[in-house]
């Protein structure tokens, strides 16, 4: 059972326009949730300029700072058990999560992904090349998919998915820009979901129980 509000730690590498849709939506009460911490492993990042502009707790960690891989991922943890993180929202965290992080918030990590799973994911694709790579195609759908995060790159199952038209004329910064325009309405919408306990993961599927 998740307290309510639900306590989000937001991954961040980069502008983070989806934790600002997030906070916007917390803010203007369409989402119970309280973030208590922001991390990054790039300490230009965006992300982290919001989130003290909003004296949100923000937190810079990269692998250098660490002598191994495993230091890193427990200082991590330290942060997120300080925080009494409940759920973990990567939004354009470009470092894959560690087994130990895995391992310990088991189904309690979300990704967001800018094309429809399984297609057009994995290792090397992200940005602009999932937009150039659909336009190569020539498929006349993307989206956005909202997952659970498991071991793999982009492989966990979907909670919710959105389609976009790709339009002829289209370049991949054009359908970018209408991809991300979903992303920040369905990352909310996914949290919300967890926030109110109505994930169920049976089979290694989603399931979204009717709100009672
Ligand atoms: C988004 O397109 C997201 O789907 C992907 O990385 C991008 C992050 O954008 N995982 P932003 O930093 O949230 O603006």
């Amino acid at each position: 059972m998740i307290k309510n509000p639900i306590r989000l730690a937001i991954f961040a590498s980069g502008r983070g326009s989806n934790f600002e849709a997030i906070l916007s939506n917390i803010i203007s009460k369409k989402l119970n949730a309280h973030i208590v911490a922001v991390i990054s492993n790039n300490s230009q990042s965006g992300a982290l300029e919001t989130a003290l502009t909003h004296n949100i707790p923000a937190f810079h960690v990269s692998q250098k700072q660490f002598a191994t891989e495993s230091d890193f991922s427990k200082h991590l943890l330290e942060i997120l058990k300080q925080a009494q993180t409940d759920l973990i929202v990567l939004a354009g965290y470009m470092k894959k999560i560690s087994s130990e992080i895995i391992n310990e918030y088991k189904n309690r990590i979300l990704n967001i992904h800018p094309a429809l799973l399984p297609s057009f994911g994995g290792k090397g694709l992200y940005g602009h090349y999932v937009h150039e790579a659909v336009l190569a195609y020539g498929c006349k759908v993307s989206g956005v998919t909202v997952h659970l995060v498991d071991d793999g790159y982009d492989t966990g199952p979907p909670i919710l998915q959105k389609c976009v038209p790709v339009l002829e004329d289209d370049t991949a910064d054009t359908l970018a820009a209408r991809v991300l325009k979903e992303e920040h309405k369905i990352y909310s919408q996914a949290i919300q979901l967890f926030a109110m306990d109505r994930i169920q993961i049976k089979g290694g599927r989603v399931h979204i129980l009717s709100k009672e």
